[in-house]
């Protein structure tokens, strides 16, 4: 079993990852600045993961990098501040703590980097992101793998847009934001429907995860990790069926014609070969997982819910939306 250091642990990923660490036997712990609050049953170290040095890897056999902004309206925020979040943080991180012989390195990088593309993507595809979110991925994604050498394994996981429960719930996550509406105004809201998209259940990315911990360790490299590649026209129709079956009402499907910059669908044969990883994807059984836990929520509109809202309360006047 491993000593993990989770950066970022806090958060809607880190929520549910800790706790399956945990029953694995793993010794976990986890710095966070807890923008959204701890759900978390260990305590959490609140610092700022820009202040560790050194020192403070000592000892950790993997870190696993969930921190900086993780979604582009937060990126859009506030350009510069992401940059330095998500494409220089992780790569101080990964310096120091090959520094510290930590012995792997695991990155929460994003299929968003694929950009706008009619291909399905593997690893070797190009990346065609021009946002600042996509950008900062993909530069921390190279930034950490830059580090990699014999003593020290580099993994950068690039996940599709992760939906399903995590006791810190986002409801800005495109499932999970059709699940609210559906529940709370009986619709379900299209953007764009033919648009695609990889789509994650929570549940594959914390296995994800846990099979890059296990991966022999000359594995180093980028992986993509998904559960299934849809149309947003078609993950609006599932929820739809799967939540009429669930409450019993009608739900109406609203189909707009919005701009979309990223559209793309991925393969995970190299995650798959490699890691071992088996995705499984079951829209109602993810959708019922979120249901199962609508009590906790109280109001679904509450900010914590919504990245971009608490980041702007964070941000004050310097945010330009
Ligand atoms: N959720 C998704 O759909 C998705 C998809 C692809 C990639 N990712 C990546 O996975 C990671 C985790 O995503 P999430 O949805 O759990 O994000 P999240 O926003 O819920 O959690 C991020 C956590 O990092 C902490 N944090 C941020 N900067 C910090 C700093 N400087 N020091 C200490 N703590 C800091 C925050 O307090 C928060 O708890 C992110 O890097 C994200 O880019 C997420």
């Amino acid at each position: 079993m491993s000593n993990i250091l989770v950066a970022g642990g806090a958060g809607y990923i880190g929520s549910r990852l800790v706790p399956a660490l945990l029953r694995s036997g793993h010794k976990v712990s986890v710095v966070d600045l807890l923008w959204f609050g701890n759900y978390l049953s260990i305590p959490v170290i609140q610092r700022d993961l820009f202040d560790l040095r050194e020192d403070d890897l000592r000892g950790y056999d993997c870190l696993i990098f969930l921190a900086g902004m993780s979604n582009d309206p937060m990126a859009d925020c506030n350009p510069s501040k992401n940059f330095v979040s998500n494409a220089a943080l992780p790569a101080y991180l990964a310096f120091i703590a090959r520094s510290a012989a930590v012995k792997r390195f695991i990155y929460a990088s994003s299929c968003s980097i694929y950009g706008y593309t009619n291909q399905i993507c593997n690893e070797d595809s190009p990346t065609l992101c021009r946002s600042p979110y996509g950008m900062s991925k993909l530069q921390g994604e190279q930034g950490v793998l830059q580090a990699h050498d014999d003593k020290f394994s580099v993994i950068a996981l690039r996940q599709g847009t992760v939906c399903g429960y995590s006791p810190r719930m986002r409801f800005d996550l495109i499932m999970n934001t059709m699940f609210k509406t559906a529940y709370l105004h009986d619709e379900v809201i299209v953007n764009n429907s033919m648009i695609w998209r990889p789509i994650c259940d929570i549940e594959d990315s914390v296995s994800a995860f846990e099979k890059a911990i296990r991966v022999k360790h000359s594995v180093s490299g980028a992986f993509n990790v998904s559960s299934t590649n849809l149309t947003v026209g078609e993950v609006g129709r599932q929820v739809k069926e799967m939540m009429e079956k669930a409450m019993g009402r009608k739900i109406t499907l609203m189909i707009n014609n919005a701009e979309e910059v990223r559209n793309y669908r991925v393969s995970t044969q190299k995650a798959e070969t490699v890691l071992g990883f088996r995705p499984n994807y079951c829209a109602s059984r993810l959708l019922q997982g979120i249901l199962d836990h609508r009590d906790e929520f109280g109001d679904f509109e509450n900010d914590q819910f919504y990245n971009i809202r608490i980041f702007k309360k964070y941000e004050h006047n310097s945010c330009q939306y």
